[in-house]
């Protein structure tokens, strides 16, 4: 059985799916909810949700101490300073390959992340993350846990980002997975997901036992009915994109 949820349109630029970029700025909104990823790091924080799964997938691979958080939320203002303080420093194309406009910075969710190597220098823009040792086991486990490294090698025109090998992104289970296995960027799956309805949904099989449905529903004015079950768990995020994604879990 289904019911509807109505949704007002500015919900649509929010929540763990939502696309920021060069071409899709951030939602004037106020953020609550943030808390540090990391007791040591007190002034790193992220989205609550975001930060708990993140502190799990550390606990996972015993990363604490040695895989430390750099950058997590940043105000439209700390933004715009470290644009500033990087086009003085690395100058204007570094700047634009690797940081993002302030109001086009994923920093300004809080559902981004970079990581960093711990070691005595870390670079704030671009720290050590390489694709080997504790880092990689991370990478390995980060969609299981919501998570995708969000500026990836050869994606470069699609996100207009430089690849960022510290940078990661909470999208959320089971996005971060069928990003994953299909190799999209978020650009891309943002528009994947469109194709599927509320009658023509996606179903990503997690085990023999249990499976999530997925599907899009575009914003219709200022308010749109979106359907949701009755009664399994539900999730609706905006996709900053047009409309609302709804992820449901089923069995
Ligand atoms: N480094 C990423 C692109 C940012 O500044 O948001
Ligand atoms: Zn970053």
């Amino acid at each position: 059985m289904m019911k509807t949820i109505l949704m007002e349109k500015e919900k649509s630029r929010t929540g763990a799916l939502q696309l920021v970029n060069a071409h899709h700025p951030l939602a004037d909104c106020s953020i609550r909810n943030l808390m540090p990823v990391d007791v040591r790091f007190p002034g790193i924080l992220m989205m609550r949700d975001a930060a708990n799964i993140l502190r799990l997938a550390f606990e996972k691979i015993s990363a604490q101490g040695s895989i430390v958080p750099v950058s997590g939320y940043r105000s439209g203002k700390e933004q715009a300073a470290i644009y500033e303080e990087s086009v003085q420093n690395n100058g204007a194309a570094f700047t634009e390959k690797y940081v993002a406009l302030p109001g086009h910075s994923e920093h300004q969710t809080g559902f981004a992340i970079d990581l960093g190597l711990a070691k005595e220098e870390i670079d704030f823009i671009c720290p050590d993350f390489p694709y080997e040792g504790i880092c990689n086991a991370f990478r390995k486990i980060s969609a299981d846990y919501g998570f995708v490294e969000r500026y990836a090698k050869g994606k470069e025109r699609v996100t207009g980002i430089s690849h960022e090998p510290w940078h990661f992104r909470y999208v959320g289970y089971p996005h971060a997975k069928i990003m994953e296995e299909k190799g999209m960027a978020l650009e891309e799956y943002t528009e994947f997901i469109k194709e599927y309805r509320v009658d023509s949904r996606l179903v990503y099989q997690k085990d023999a036992g249990s499976a999530m449905e997925v599907y899009y529903v575009p914003v219709d004015g200022d308010e749109t009915f979106v359907p949701v079950p009755d009664t399994s768990f539900y999730q609706i995020s905006g996709n900053n994109a047009g409309g609302f994604v709804v992820t449901v879990q089923v069995s």
